[in-house]
């Protein structure tokens, strides 16, 4: 038996319209007005929109990090995630320094065996290109790992050197594979931040006063000008400043194959209202790159609505306050970098876009779940209301009145980060590839469900 979604309004990142949608097993096979019940099973979307599932291409789900792990699993994640109307997550596993990417592989597919809740692909965090790093990319991409990370910050961590962005960028020319840029000039921020311990500057708004923007902007003009030599396409994750889009924008305008994301923190927080530099408190919005100030924001969403910026991810990497964020009280450096938010990130956009009228509904779905599809060789399987496509939906009901608070939210973390937000605009039930996983903020499915998404390398092209 079919399940036919009746009298909703159907929205993709092109159209809005009203239209039924019927699912057969685990794919959509019809999308248009006046499908018959035929003996289907009907589930009335009178006054709600029917949107493709979020796809959050940015997370860090059961990752060592700063001296500990981050405090959701791909189980208690990616059910949060799947509440807040996410289908689709892409996280990162980290290669060890002098070891194969495939061994990273699999401890990755191992954590999220038996636990994922929804599907889910993996980007690989390059550390070391060692001698065989260039074939193991290659080996990668041919187990659907159509993206690689690079850092340019965290020196002694996760930072490499330009050669090694140069040749893995030359590398994905080849194999169509995208490189993800954490852009931030690492050693002139470590220089700073050693200066700032050596001063007694101790808590944690000296992280943020540590990084400045022009640091980051610096980075992100390195890395599209390396991505550039190599005829290779490049998008920059997690970019917080007016600094930074700037650079993005100058090398788009140009025809430059750039593309970027930012996430709800950049856009929704900022060092005046979250780190006044009162208390230890604000070690819960330590992350990096970190806030910045307010006068940012608006440049971000105006890159989201001119399509300097593509994507909104989370970068969902959290720890508790408590017995996590706490190892930095005496020292800003040991606080565990990354916040929370994989549950929030359509709730937050929806309002703070849709609502506010910063962004069209169809702008809302494709910064969402088209983009991030797309981008990561997932489209149209993903991202989309079409025939053919995994059935993959939520039904959103825009007139749901949430708050958003620590005591109410899913995900394993003892804060959040917009506690006390008020948004309108949820999940209402939401489909993983045709079956109800959740229904009014319920998860019902089973764990570990989620199936890993082989991704296709198609060094982020559109369709
Ligand atoms: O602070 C952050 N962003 N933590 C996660 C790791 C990263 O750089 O994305
Ligand atoms: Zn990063
Ligand atoms: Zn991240």
């Amino acid at each position: 038996m079919a399940l036919l979604i009746q009298n909703g309004t159907v929205v993709t990142a092109e159209a809005t319209f009203p239209a039924d949608v019927l699912v057969e097993g685990t794919t959509i096979r019809e999308v248009r007005a006046g499908i018959p019940a035929d003996g289907h099973t009907v589930v009335d979307a009178s006054g709600l929109l029917v949107l493709p599932g979020g796809v959050d291409a940015h997370t860090h789900l059961d990752m060592p990090f700063g001296g500990t792990t981050s405090a959701d699993d791909f189980e208690t994640g990616t059910r949060a995630a799947a509440i807040g109307g996410t289908t689709t997550i892409v996280d990162f596993a980290i290669q060890a320094r002098g070891t194969k990417m495939r061994s990273a592989l699999d401890t990755w597919w191992k954590k999220a065996q038996g636990k994922a809740c929804i599907d889910y692909g993996l980007h690989m965090i390059v550390t070391d290109l060692g001698t065989s790093g260039l074939e193991d990319m290659d080996d990668m991409v041919r187990e659907g790992v159509a993206s690689f990370k690079l850092f340019m910050a965290y020196p002694n961590v996760l930072m490499v050197d330009d050669a090694t962005i140069f040749k893995a960028l030359q590398q994905t020319s080849k194999n169509g594979a995208l490189v993800c840029m954490h852009a931030e000039n690492g050693s002139v921020i470590d220089v700073i931040v050693q200066q700032a311990l050596a001063e007694g500057k101790t808590a944690p708004v000296y992280h943020a006063l540590t990084r400045p923007t022009v640091a980051e902007a610096e980075a992100v003009q390195r890395a599209i000008a390396m991505a550039e030599i190599a005829g290779a396409p490049v998008y920059i994750v997690h970019l917080s400043s007016e600094d930074a889009l700037n650079q993005v924008r100058e090398a788009r305008d140009r025809g430059v194959p750039a593309f970027a994301e930012t996430c709800p923190q950049y856009l929704l927080l900022s060092i005046e209202d979250q780190m006044p530099g009162k208390s230890f408190e604000e070690a819960k919005y330590v992350f990096t790159p970190p806030l910045r100030e307010k006068k940012n924001q608006v440049k971000l969403w105006d890159g989201l609505k001119d399509d300097h910026l593509q994507v909104v991810s989370t970068d969902h990497c959290p720890f508790c306050f408590a017995d996590q964020k706490v190892l930095g009280k005496d020292d800003f450096t040991k606080i565990p970098n990354g916040g929370p938010g994989i549950e929030n990130r359509m709730q937050l956009i929806y309002h703070h876009g849709v609502n506010a009228g910063r962004l069209s509904l169809n702008r809302f779905v494709e910064i969402t779940a088209a983009a991030p599809a797309k981008i990561f060789g997932m489209y149209p399987r993903k991202g989309t209301i079409a025939a053919g496509s995994d059935a993959d939906i939520v039904l959103w009901d825009p007139k749901a009145e949430h708050t958003i608070s620590a005591a109410t939210h899913n995900m394993r973390v003892d804060y959040s980060m917009f506690e006390g937000f008020k948004v309108q605009g949820n999940a209402s039930k939401v489909y993983s590839r045709g079956e109800l996983i959740v229904d009014d903020g319920r998860f019902i499915g089973e764990t570990g469900r989620g199936k890993y998404l082989r991704r296709e390398a198609r060094g982020g092209a559109w369709s």
